[in-house]
């Protein structure tokens, strides 16, 4: 099962990722998240793709599509993931239509998490992240039990550098300009499948499993 999480910034990819690859045991592979890793243990990869990141620009695509193939082609992927953040551009989508194409398999379904800018813009001023092991909060929509602090291991919360409001405006241009062009691109491929992410996060992750369910 090869599933892509397409969607804004902050419009519940991973939020929705994570609940799926729990669900069906499909590794979670979101970019954002290896590039983040990368430049918190200070690797070459981290230090080259540092300033787009910051500033909220998406990291040029032979660089992203290396280390996503790399990715992918590892063990634990052989039966299945679910891509967060990944494509990003009509030239990453082709790259990997093309890779799998080479081995006789396919993206089985896109789904596209809809959620309108203002939302998002709110959405990403409460999120609140662990820097111990990845997961996510909302100081509102889903809050830890205890403020600050992590349910799952007890790490202190942060703020990710790039949900600073000038720079998420910025996230959300890049989106909508080299993004968006995506849901025909895989509209016209028939995979395409589109939900309200303005709902409660149970009731879009119903909708998904229902999707994946009658594939
Ligand atoms: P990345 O890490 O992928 O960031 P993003 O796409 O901007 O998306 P986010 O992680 O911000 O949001 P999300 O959709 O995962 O939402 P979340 O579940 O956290 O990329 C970061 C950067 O890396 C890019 O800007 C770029 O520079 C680079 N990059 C990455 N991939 C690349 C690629 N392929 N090519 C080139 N560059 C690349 O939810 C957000 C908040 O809302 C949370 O607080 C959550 O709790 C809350 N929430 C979630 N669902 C709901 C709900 N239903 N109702 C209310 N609140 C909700
Ligand atoms: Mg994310
Ligand atoms: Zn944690």
């Amino acid at each position: 099962m090869k599933l892509i999480m397409l969607g804004a910034p902050g419009a519940g990819k991973g939020t929705q990722a994570k609940m799926i690859a729990e669900k069906y045991d499909i590794p979670h592979i979101s970019t954002g998240d290896l590039f983040r890793y990368n430049m918190s243990s200070g690797t070459e990869l981290g230090k080259q793709v540092k300033a787009y990141i910051d500033k909220g620009q998406l990291v040029p695509d032979d660089v992203t599509v290396a280390m996503l193939m790399d990715r992918i082609g590892q063990e634990d992927c052989r039966k299945g993931y679910v891509l967060d953040g990944f494509p990003r551009t009509i030239q990453q989508a082709e790259a990997l239509d093309d890779a799998l194409q080479k081995e006789g398999t396919a993206v089985d379904m896109v789904i596209d998490i809809e959620v309108d800018d203002q939302s998002i813009v709110e959405r990403m001023s409460g999120r609140r992240t662990c820097p111990g092991c990845g997961a996510t909060y909302h100081i509102v929509h889903n809050a830890p039990r205890e403020e600050g602090v992590c349910d799952k291991c007890g790490e202190k919360l942060v703020s990710r550098a790039d949900d600073a409001p000038e720079t998420v405006q910025n996230r959300l241009n890049v989106y909508h300009e080299q993004t968006q062009p995506l849901i025909s691109y895989y509209n016209e491929q028939g995979i395409l499948k589109e939900i309200d992410g303005t709902m409660k996060m149970d009731a879009v992750f119903g909708q998904i499993t229902a999707f994946i369910d009658a594939m």
